[in-house]
């Protein structure tokens, strides 16, 4: 079985539909039916200690019992060693195809490895899984357009080309271990960078590359802690911080814990990503601007399209071929799309699609 899988995954033409965004029907996989019986799928999840993680990991085992798979799902309470265990488990286990979205993206070589010699097709999940030839095929959001997407907020609401200024920014970015922290922070700073340059936003703290402001494994308490050192040795004298560029919301929840106990200043403009519960609590209450809304339920749809796909040996669908190299050469990639996510449409994109009751929200 494994080896008619392997020549049927290098045989399938990959189809560069150039799509923006997940197809509508990214729900109704090909492999539907009885044909899945007795197929097996591994998904490694990073951790349940991030709100999104526990809905992907959700999502895709409904969508995957639902086409007939059996679906062996695993959270490695980001620890990189449980992970490379977890994996390493489902290949001994008789998974078919692997799932994985990794805690660090360089550091799973050696399942990877195991996955290779073992002839299974692996799907990088939202995080690319980097330096291995052993990933055949990339899942995930359109990371640079939601690092844009955050940066032309900032331009808008503040009315940067018109406005006087000058603005303070300050930056609190994602984990460097996520090959994805790079794609959010650049968009975002390529669409800031000519108001930075001209003085127009000016960071206070002087912390502007990604490494500066990175937040590792994306934990709240470390951008928390990160926003109470530059809060007490800049702004402590009454300055105001105009905007705070979050790369994500676990982050974003970080920096407003920090704002609530120790500014008084005006509230700043805070971005974020995901629409976590908490973050969208915040935004109602006008604690956070706004979010960038990645709909898991679309990705996951869209990741059991393609099990389906490497398993019957069809084309497999992806709208980009030129992005995602991840170390050995580029990796097909499919890309849905984020969506701009406010106060003023949170009901319809998350209440209204059922992504949430709103008495999650309360
Ligand atoms: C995901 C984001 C998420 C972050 C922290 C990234 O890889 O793309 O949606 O906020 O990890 O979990």
């Amino acid at each position: 079985m494994k080896k008619k899988l392997l020549s049927a995954v290098l045989s399938v033409a990959v189809v560069a539909s150039l799509l923006v965004g997940c197809g509508s029907d990214a729900g109704t996989t090909s492999s539907e039916g009885a044909s899945a019986g007795g197929t097996k799928v591994g998904v490694s999840m990073p951790t349940k200690d991030l709100q999104r993680w526990n809905q992907d990991g959700s999502n895709m085992e409904a969508e995957l019992k639902a086409a007939g798979y059996e679906v062996d799902l695993q959270y490695a309470s980001n620890d990189v060693q449980t992970q490379v265990s977890q994996i390493e488990n489902m290949i001994s286990s008789g998974a078919d195809v692997l799932v994985i979205a990794a805690i660090e993206g360089s550091s799973l070589g050696e399942a990877l490895d195991m996955a290779k010699d073992a002839n299974i097709p692996v799907i990088a999940y939202d995080r690319l899984l980097m330096n291995s030839d052993a990933v055949s095929y990339y899942a995930t959001f359109d990371n640079y357009m939601v690092g844009t997407v955050q940066g032309q907020y900032v331009v808008d609401t503040l009315d940067l080309d018109n406005a006087a200024g000058p603005f303070n920014l300050e930056i609190t970015a994602g984990d460097p271990g996520d090959n994805n922290a790079g794609y959010f922070f650049n968009g975002a700073y390529d669409v800031l960078k000519p108001y930075i340059e001209s003085g127009k936003l000016n960071v206070v703290s002087g912390q502007q590359t990604f490494d500066e402001c990175a937040t590792p494994t994306w934990a709240t308490e470390v951008s928390q802690k990160r926003a109470e050192d530059i809060l007490s040795s800049y702004y402590s004298d009454g300055t105001n911080v105009d905007v705070w560029l979050c790369s994500n919301d676990s982050t974003a929840l970080g920096v407003e814990n920090a704002l609530a106990a120790n500014y008084n200043g005006n509230y700043p403009i805070i971005t974020g990503q995901d629409c976590d519960i908490e973050n969208t609590k915040n935004m109602i209450a006008g604690k956070q601007s706004m979010s960038v809304f990645k709909d898991t339920r679309t990705l996951a749809s869209q990741v059991v399209k393609m099990v389906g796909q490497i398993l019957k040996g069809e084309e497999v669908d992806v709208n980009d071929t030129t992005t995602y190299d991840n170390g050995t050469g580029v990796i097909p990639s499919y890309l849905c799309q984020p969506v701009f996510a406010d106060v003023n449409n949170y009901k319809e994109l998350l209440i209204d699609s059922g992504y949430y009751t709103e008495d999650q929200l309360k």
